[in-house]
């Protein structure tokens, strides 16, 4: 059996307390793991004086794939965040939401399945702003063919190995002409190799309305930085809400699985923390370690431990502690 090299971040604030529980869930697979534990956030800067010290990229370079809880960043100092930094650094040019109803979560609706696939690293994110003359700012979006073929690519090779059946282009075409309208030209180029994949371009604001209304229709849906930030996280809040969405920043060499959420300072060390979201995150880590019939397992788990809504955190409406639900689905998995 394979045993899989993997750097772990366990973060902040409730990181550690989130990382725990999802290593005894992973432990419960049965998949075998050499975790290198590396610090990174805010405790790492007191103890390393830099939130993201050398150490930490070695490992990832190394491993090619880590686990990360949310981190902080310390306030003031001009401190990079970790997590805009590790995506620069490694170029991880594509960020992954895959936004699924969960059995007992409280949502508008109960059975949205779809994927975001956000372009990470240029747009309006590339920072390109100044002030042309006082009272007038200017923000430069920055598209390139490569990164648009890669991140076009990214989204269709995606739905074709996940045998999911629609790639949905989202953009505003009709008014940034040249720059969305490059982002189009390569999403169609690309489509011309998975003929069996339906395609579809929409609008961002029409595509907004559209999940609102009838986020049913969407499968795998491909956007620039910007609007990939603003709809993952509407789609985040179809089915209950930023705290049990996982997420994942891959590149064409290493992947960093991370929740959504942030360090939950006011729940800190209380046991109330919830770690859905990062064993969430830890199952798309699975599959992208070749490991789906394991991710499949602990997906089954947290179905079934939400859904039957005995053993659930507080922020789900449960009383259950971090210990008590991680033992819950330990033993959904064991059994089943
Ligand atoms: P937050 O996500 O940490 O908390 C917002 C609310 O959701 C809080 O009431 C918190 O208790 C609750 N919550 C979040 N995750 C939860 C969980 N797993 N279980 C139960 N309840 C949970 O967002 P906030 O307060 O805006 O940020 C706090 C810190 O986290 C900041 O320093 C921020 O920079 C950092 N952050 C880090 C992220 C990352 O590393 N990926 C992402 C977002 C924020």
């Amino acid at each position: 059996m394979t045993t899989h090299a993997v750097t772990l971040i366990p973060g902040d604030g409730i990181g550690p307390e989130v990382t725990r529980a999802t290593l005894r869930v992973l432990e419960a697979t049965g998949v075998r793991f050499e975790w290198d534990e590396v610090p990174a956030g805010e405790e790492a800067y007191k103890v390393h004086g830099t939130v993201l010290p050398e150490r930490a990229f070695e490992s990832i370079r190394r491993t090619r794939v880590a686990l990360k809880g949310p981190v902080g960043t310390p306030i003031g100092g001009g401190h990079r965040s970790v997590n805009v930094t590790l995506r620069q650094a490694l170029d991880l040019y594509s960020c992954l939401r895959p936004v699924r109803s969960l059995p007992g979560v409280k949502s508008r609706y109960g059975d949205v399945d779809l994927v975001v696939v956000r372009e990470n690293t240029e747009g309006l994110y590339s920072g390109v702003e100044h002030t042309v003359v006082p009272g007038v700012t200017e923000s430069i979006k920055i598209v390139t063919e490569k990164a648009c073929l890669r991140i076009a690519r990214f989204a269709f090779d995606y739905a074709a190995r996940r045998g999911r059946k629609k790639v949905t282009a989202v953009h505003k075409a009709n008014i940034m002409k040249i720059t969305d309208g490059l982002f189009l030209e390569c999403t169609r180029r690309v489509r011309a190799d998975y003929p069996q994949i339906e395609y579809e371009e929409l609008i961002i604001d029409n595509c907004a309305m559209q999940m609102v209304i009838r986020p049913q229709r969407f499968d795998v849906l491909v956007m620039d930085n910007l609007y990939g930030d603003i709809l993952s996280d509407l789609a985040a809040g179809l089915v209950g809400g930023l705290g049990v969405v996982p997420g994942a920043n891959i590149g064409e060499r290493e992947a960093v699985f991370e929740p959504v959420h942030g360090t939950a300072p006011d729940i800190v060390g209380k046991g109330l923390a919830n770690p859905t979201a990062l064993i969430l995150s830890a199952t798309l880590m699975l599959e992208h370690l070749g490991e789906a019939d394991a991710a499949a397992r602990v997906r089954r788990a947290v179905d079934r431990i939400l859904g039957e809504g005995k053993t659930i955190t507080g922020d789900l409406g449960g009383k259950a502690s971090t210990d008590d639900y991680t033992a819950a689905l330990i033993a959904a998995i064991k059994n089943g």
